[in-house]
């Protein structure tokens, strides 16, 4: 009866492999100056119109810390399909994605060159805590 259980053992490290590839494959993190001044600068317009009333950044660093090491894509996605609280969805898609480049800065997370496009590899960048 030792066969089946190292066959099991087997199968349970290659399945295992297999669900934690996709997560290495994230090699990019907010730190990696995915977002630039300009969307920083348009995202507080936006907080200051949206957000502010129900939130303080120091929320939004609570935020990051319970969503560290996911895709920035689903923060995203999250955020669209419930916020405002009072009006769900609706923000233009681009505000939504200033708003969070504002919140990153405001958490500490460097600007850079690349715009940040949820349609362009949004899914690969991993969240850390603040
Ligand atoms: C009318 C009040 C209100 C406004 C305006 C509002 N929120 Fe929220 N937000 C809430 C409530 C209520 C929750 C859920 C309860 C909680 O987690 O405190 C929440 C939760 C969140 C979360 C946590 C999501 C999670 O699952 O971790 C984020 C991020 C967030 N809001 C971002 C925003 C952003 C960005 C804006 C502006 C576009 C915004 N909120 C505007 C009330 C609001």
């Amino acid at each position: 009866m030792k066969r089946p259980v190292r066959i099991a053992a087997t199968l349970m490290f290659a399945v295992g492999f297999m669900v934690t590839l996709p997560v290495t494959a994230q090699d990019k993190t907010v730190e990696d100056g995915v977002f630039t001044q300009a969307q920083v600068d348009a995202g507080k317009a936006v907080y200051d119109a949206s957000c502010k009333t129900c939130h303080n950044m120091r929320f939004y660093r609570d935020t990051l810390r319970s969503w560290s090491n996911q895709p920035l894509l689903y923060l995203w996605e999250n955020i669209l399909g419930t916020m405002p609280a009072d009006n769900p969805g609706s923000l233009m898609l681009n505000e939504y994605t200033e708003v969070i480049a504002y919140i990153l800065h405001e958490q500490g997370f460097p600007t850079g060159d690349t715009v940040l496009d949820p349609d362009a590899g949004m899914d690969q960048i991993k969240i850390l805590a603040p």
